[in-house]
């Protein structure tokens, strides 16, 4: 992608993930170092956010740049009818780098197209969230030692989950068996089955989360039912409760087993799990900071060293 904006995980060679990967490591043990000094950072927020919105401003603000921005569309011009190609470009005149989160997919991608200033995709509608992406490898990395000869298994929304596509997206550079359990209504979509059916890539669809699906993972990938991409909230009523983890049923999993989950949560991982060392969520999250970091220097075509 032109100027070094993110849109989609796709963007990046595996080399560039690496790359990213250790940069990581490096704000990881020095989050504190005024690179981006002088540097106005944009957070464009037409979706609701607590860990992105505010992982990637402490990520800027650790790096020395301003941060502007809103998270209320509501406050913005927007709510007077001005487009996202006008709201871009004005945020443009402004600042170096815009990182944005939108309900439309594709919003990104028509974002890079109208400035010339580095996009940062922070998750557009059920697509792509290549930020979520970084830390979610991170964080396998960190806790398995490698990203190759891993089973993962992505447990709930796996149709609407926009983490889970950019996940399974990035991992198709690595050898990683898959597991995805879902209800008919949220499986995996086919496009994406197609992908690993094409690139050789080791899956199994299940609807029930069974004990030997998780006894033999090594990461288990909860996520949320998103009931914003709904259009029938009936249908959101009878599948919402469907899968759930709580802390017996990880009684004879693996003892390298991590527990991940984009969060938030709303009840499919059981406050019990929450104090088993296996459980991994809230450090992912905090992985963010150090990911997000990584990312703005590259879009801002910032080299980093030790
Ligand atoms: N994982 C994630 O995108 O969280 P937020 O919606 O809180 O940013």
């Amino acid at each position: 992608m032109a100027n070094n904006s993110i849109v989609s995980i796709n963007d990046l060679s595996k080399e560039e993930i690496l790359k990213l990967l250790h940069t990581a490591s490096l704000f990881e043990a020095n989050p504190n170092r005024h690179i981006l000094d002088g540097k106005v950072v944009a957070t464009l927020f037409f979706e609701p956010s607590t860990r992105t919105r505010l992982s990637f401003e402490t990520a800027a603000n650790r790096l020395g740049a301003r941060v502007i921005g809103f998270s209320d569309p509501a406050a913005t011009s927007t709510a007077k009818g001005e487009t996202l190609k006008d709201t871009i470009k004005m945020v443009s005149n402004y600042a170096d780098l815009i990182v944005m989160r939108h309900y439309l997919e594709g919003a990104a991608l028509y974002a890079t197209e109208v400035t010339d200033v580095p996009v940062i995709n922070a998750g557009d509608g059920a697509h792509q969230h290549p930020s979520q992406t970084m830390l979610d490898l991170y964080s396998i990395l960190k806790t398995q030692g490698r990203l190759d000869d891993l089973t993962l298994t992505m447990v709930g929304d796996l149709k609407y989950g926009r983490t889970v596509h950019s996940l399974l997206m990035a991992l198709s550079h690595f050898r990683v068996r898959f597991n995805f359990v879902a209800c008919k209504e949220l499986q995996m979509p086919r496009e994406f089955i197609d992908f690993c059916g094409k690139n050789g890539i080791e899956y199994h669809e299940s609807r029930e989360f069974s004990p030997e699906i998780i006894n033999s993972s090594d990461i288990i990938y909860m996520t949320r039912v998103q009931r914003e991409r709904f259009t029938d909230l009936m249908e959101y009523e009878r599948v919402k409760d469907l899968y759930n983890l709580n802390n017996a049923m990880l009684a004879d999993s693996r003892p390298n087993l991590r527990i991940l989950h984009p969060l938030p949560r709303v009840g499919e991982i059981a406050e019990d799990v929450d104090d088993n060392p296996k459980a991994y969520y809230f450090q992912q999250a905090k992985n963010g900071l150090y990911a997000r970091q990584a990312m703005i220097c590259r879009a801002l075509g910032i080299e980093v060293t030790d």
